[in-house]
């Protein structure tokens, strides 16, 4: 039977770590706010906006909230970017994604000064990152980085397979494990005999996308399974990529979904902000 990785446990830990750092850099009159821009309203977004400032509150950060309409356009939301990246006191800078179908999210992205780009999406940060250069690293992957750490598992020499290619989280994913002297594999969508790859995986990352997807045919006695999806099933209950109460049975260790990868998310968003206010 699995050990549970407590994620709500882990990023309690790193949000009074860094509440601590926030306190200490204050002293030292290092101050910053992170500017938050929701473009919409999104439910899913409002719930995750409205985390990501209270998680400010609780470290100590002041947050800018632009909660703006659906309707505004990329030439409107450029201009704002503009401005908060010319904004000394502006250390940070989250323009929570999907945006709304008009505008262009490459765009906006690279708009974004790489020293406020808090979410790491920036190419420079993702090139950054591909060097092992210092720069911001994206949460989600920074987040089970150190969800893996601070639970003990061992990551070097280890054949982690990662489901999903994404921006945001497969790729990235499999740069950092690399950096941590994992072997990676990346399967997708069109990987053949998912099933059995996924059986060779000591550590099994899975970000597929899809509702309870991941059961016990692809998981190898003992492996270390992080689920990064969440979803809301026919009752409303939110669950993961991965079929919990069987997977928990073959696994070592397991991530559960709520309270698993997601607060990493944000811890590791403060993160970033925290390092930003310390490097500017
Ligand atoms: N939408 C879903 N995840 C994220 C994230 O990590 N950052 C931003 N900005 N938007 C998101």
């Amino acid at each position: 039977m699995a050990e549970i990785i407590d994620g709500k446990r882990i990023s309690q830990q790193i949000k009074d770590e860094l509440k601590e750092k926030a306190a200490a850099l204050k002293a030292k009159g290092k101050t910053g706010a992170l500017a938050v821009i929701q473009v919409g309203a999104d439910p899913a977004s409002c719930v995750y906006v409205r985390n990501k400032k209270n998680a400010c509150a609780y470290i100590g950060i002041e947050s800018l909230a632009y909660e703006l309409p659906e309707e505004t356009t990329e030439e409107k939301l450029l201009e704002l970017i503009a401005e908060l990246n010319g904004r000394q006191e502006v250390k940070g800078i989250l323009v929570q994604l999907p945006l709304p179908q008009h505008i262009c999210e490459d765009k906006i992205i690279q708009a974004i000064s790489p020293d406020k780009d808090v979410d790491g999406f920036h190419p420079q940060s993702v090139g950054a990152m591909t060097i092992g250069a210092p720069g911001f690293l994206p949460c989600t992957p920074a987040g089970i980085i150190q969800l893996l750490k601070r639970s003990g598992v061992e990551i070097a020499g280890k054949h982690c397979v990662i489901i999903g290619r994404s921006n945001i989280v497969g790729k990235p994913m499999a740069l950092l494990m690399l950096r941590e002297n994992a072997t990676v594999t990346v399967a997708h969508s069109k990987t053949r005999n998912l099933a059995k790859l996924c059986r060779q995986a000591d550590i099994l990352i899975v970000a597929i996308g899809k509702p309870q997807f991941i059961g016990a045919e692809y998981i190898k006695e003992g492996a270390v399974v992080i689920d990064v999806g969440i979803h809301r099933n026919e009752n409303n209950k939110l669950c993961g990529d991965v079929k919990f109460e069987e997977a928990k049975q073959a696994a070592s260790a397991i991530t559960p979904v709520p309270g698993g990868v997601g607060p990493m998310t944000i811890a590791m968003l403060m993160s970033n902000c925290v390092q930003s206010i310390e490097e500017g």
